[in-house]
């Protein structure tokens, strides 16, 4: 009665549509095994199970991951920085998948207050471009495949000043911008055959174009687009609706799902090119 109670089946539906996996034995082995549906399975069957579910799920033995999360800060002096809304939860999120699959991760992660769990995770914090630049030029020749998650401004100021700057007594003040190194393009440019290189796109109009440009500028495998259009998507939530375009212009959308099921249909799609 508890299974069949609606709470119960509300739940599991609800887990389903974020794109939990849950296990449960067909309706034929339910009769074969079961007295009646809910009840519990003999330990040895649920160990049985759960061992063949993580075996499936290990996609990742061994390959070498570098990840970029977050946003960068780009000091205007000691005190102020130009920065963005990045909350760097999916890049964590794809992370923390990417070593639950059996991947050796290098996370190099811009200023964010997450943490990182799993042990298999080597984490490096940067804070700006230039910073983030340099670690993932020095840890992408030794790794299978990058995943560059990471909101990278893409202009700082020309001068960072040393000292706090004074508010002026009149008038208005100008900030020289240069523009900060695509690390995306600069991992493009030395990729080794058999490295795989996945992008993101967060646009706001004219969704496909621009990432099918990046795409191709960023000698990208495939490219993660999320629009800002999309209720749930983006910046800061615990979800995300993506839609996957490959090399071969393979567009495939997918539902809104939370950041962790969306890293899962990413790792997917990088370990059958990983193969
Ligand atoms: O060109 P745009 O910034 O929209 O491209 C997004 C993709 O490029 C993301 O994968 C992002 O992490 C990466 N990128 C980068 N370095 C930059 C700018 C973007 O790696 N300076």
């Amino acid at each position: 009665d508890m299974f069949a109670h609606p709470s119960t089946q509300q739940n599991l539906d609800r887990l389903r549509s974020f794109g939990n996996r849950i296990i449960e034995p067909a309706e034929g082995e339910l009769a074969s095994h079961l007295v009646g549906k809910g009840r519990m399975e003999e330990p040895d069957k649920i160990v049985a199970v759960l061992d063949d579910f993580f075996a499936s799920q290990i996609q990742l033995e061994k390959k070498k991951i570098v990840i970029t999360a977050g946003p960068t800060y780009e000091k205007i002096d000691p005190v102020r920085f130009i920065g963005n809304y990045s909350s760097g939860k999916m890049g964590f999120a794809l992370a923390e998948a990417c070593a639950g699959q059996g991947a050796e991760v290098t996370l190099i992660a811009g200023p964010v207050s997450l943490k990182t769990v799993h042990p298999n995770i080597k984490r490096i914090d940067v804070e700006s471009a230039e910073e983030m630049y340099h670690a993932a030029m020095e840890a992408f020749p030794e790794a299978d495949a990058g995943i560059l998650c990471a909101a990278v401004a893409d202009y700082r100021p020309d001068v960072q000043a040393t000292e706090k700057i004074k508010r002026e007594t009149k008038g208005e003040m100008t900030l020289l911008l240069v523009p900060n190194k695509d690390i995306a393009a600069s991992l493009g440019a030395i990729k080794r055959e058999g490295q795989i290189l996945v992008g993101f796109a967060l646009e706001t109009n004219d969704e496909t174009a621009h990432a099918e440009g990046k795409l191709k500028r960023k000698n990208l495998d495939f490219i993660v687009l999320n629009s800002l259009r999309d209720a749930g998507a983006g910046f800061r939530c615990d979800t995300n609706k993506i839609t996957i375009i490959d090399k071969e212009g393979e567009a495939t959308a997918y539902p809104l799902k939370s950041k962790q099921g969306v890293a899962v249909d990413i790792i997917n799609k990088l370990a059958t090119l990983l193969k």
